[in-house]
């Protein structure tokens, strides 16, 4: 009964593609609790207050049901002013609002635009949705529009949907948000962007890369709470029409129980301290340059933020160089495919203010050493 299954697994130890759970040691280069929000004693006090204050740990059923706190609604219109949006809804993690949003919003005779390294939660949800789906190479805003125009040749009629990541989540890099959003404009198309990486990091006082987009009738954006927020979940941002739908005809948000309103609590939390402390974004800052230079002298291409991909390519190479920087205290992760391209396994360093500048110098010393084995 079981034998295909455990085929399959020493297929994937043949590749060294065997993946297992491990704990939690060793210096923090491998969460995205990038503010160091996750351990904060504000957020930590916050929880305590509002749990003290009578507010319960479950929701105790759908939104749509008994499970609508004030917490949640607290939560979403902070969330929305924050951002910049009209509305916002809160999900209990960034997966699923990807799939929620896809398989919700674009409608049949749509066409979704994915860009080729899209998160998984986006593929899932596209796949999933009734709109036809197509891929466009990575960052590459032409390439989105020659999709849209060959589409509309063959007699698509129904409207883009043009889906992106701010900052890519295991290469670092900025996606061309402007260019993106002039493609989306000459095709009366929608722009998705999932702000994942770049919430609470970027944008004019941590409100992400796509701040100056949000409010329009076509932007959607999702930012999640489990990242440089410390907490989990996530909040959709968008127009009241779009989120009235959502609360409507989404059935992950309907029929599933909601979020914690102790999260919801955090995630409130989280964006003040975002607003009222912004040493943190500079004392990130700080560390992505002095990494970048390390990277960049051992012949590294820097990404220029707190991902920083070191592409080994083999993944056997990749693990066993993983292996020999934790044994040395340091927690990086390796990272293979299929979750980044073959032939692509890399260490993925993630910076976070769990750390201080002593320790990534150290880390690159001791990269540096193991990479002259
Ligand atoms: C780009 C991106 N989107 C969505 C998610 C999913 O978010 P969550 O972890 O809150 O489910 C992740 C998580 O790794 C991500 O990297």
């Amino acid at each position: 009964m079981l034998d295909r299954y455990e085929a399959s697994l020493r297929g994937l130890a043949r590749k060294s593609r065997l993946r297992s759970l491990s704990g939690r040691a060793g210096l923090d280069f491998a969460s995205n609790d990038y503010l160091g929000l996750a351990g904060s004693k504000r957020l930590a006090e916050a929880v305590a207050t509002a749990l003290a204050n009578g507010t319960p740990v479950g929701a105790t059923g759908s939104r749509l049901l008994r499970g609508n706190d004030p917490e949640h609604e607290v939560l979403e219109e902070k969330a929305a002013s924050f951002f910049g949006a009209e509305r916002a809804l809160f999900f209990g993690g960034g997966y699923v609002a990807n799939f929620a949003v896809l398989t919700t919003l674009p409608q049949k005779g749509d066409l979704v635009v994915l860009d080729e390294l899209i998160h998984a939660s986006a593929h899932e949800g596209a796949r999933a949705g009734r709109a036809e789906v197509v891929e466009a190479r990575h960052n590459d805003a032409d390439a989105v529009d020659d999709a849209i125009r060959s589409w509309r040749a063959k007699g698509g009629t129904g409207r883009p949907w043009i889906v992106t990541e701010s900052l890519y989540s295991m290469d670092g890099d900025r996606a061309p948000l402007d260019e993106l959003m002039a493609v989306a404009g000459r095709h009366d198309a929608f722009l998705f962007i999932d702000e994942a990486h770049a919430t609470g990091v970027y944008g004019h006082d941590g409100r992400g890369l796509a701040h100056h987009l949000e409010g329009r009738d076509n932007i959607v954006v999702l930012h999640t709470c489990g990242k440089a927020l410390g907490a989990s979940g996530a909040l959709v941002t968008a127009s009241a029409v779009l989120c009235d739908y959502l609360v409507n005809r989404c059935r992950p948000f309907i029929y599933a129980t909601a979020p914690s309103p102790l999260m919801a609590v955090a995630s409130a939390t989280a964006l003040d301290i975002i607003a009222d402390e912004p040493d943190r974004r500079e004392r990130l800052a700080r560390l992505v340059t002095l990494a970048g230079t390390r990277a960049d002298a051992l012949g590294f291409k820097p990404s220029g933020s707190q991902i920083l991909p070191i592409i080994i390519g083999d993944n056997g190479r990749a693990m066993a160089l993983a292996e020999a920087l934790q044994a040395r205290g340091f927690d990086v992760r390796g990272i293979r495919p299929p979750t980044v391209p073959e032939g692509t396994a890399r260490l993925r360093i993630s910076l976070t203010l769990n750390v201080g500048e002593d320790d990534v110098s150290a880390l690159f010393d001791a990269l540096s050493e193991e990479c002259s084995r």
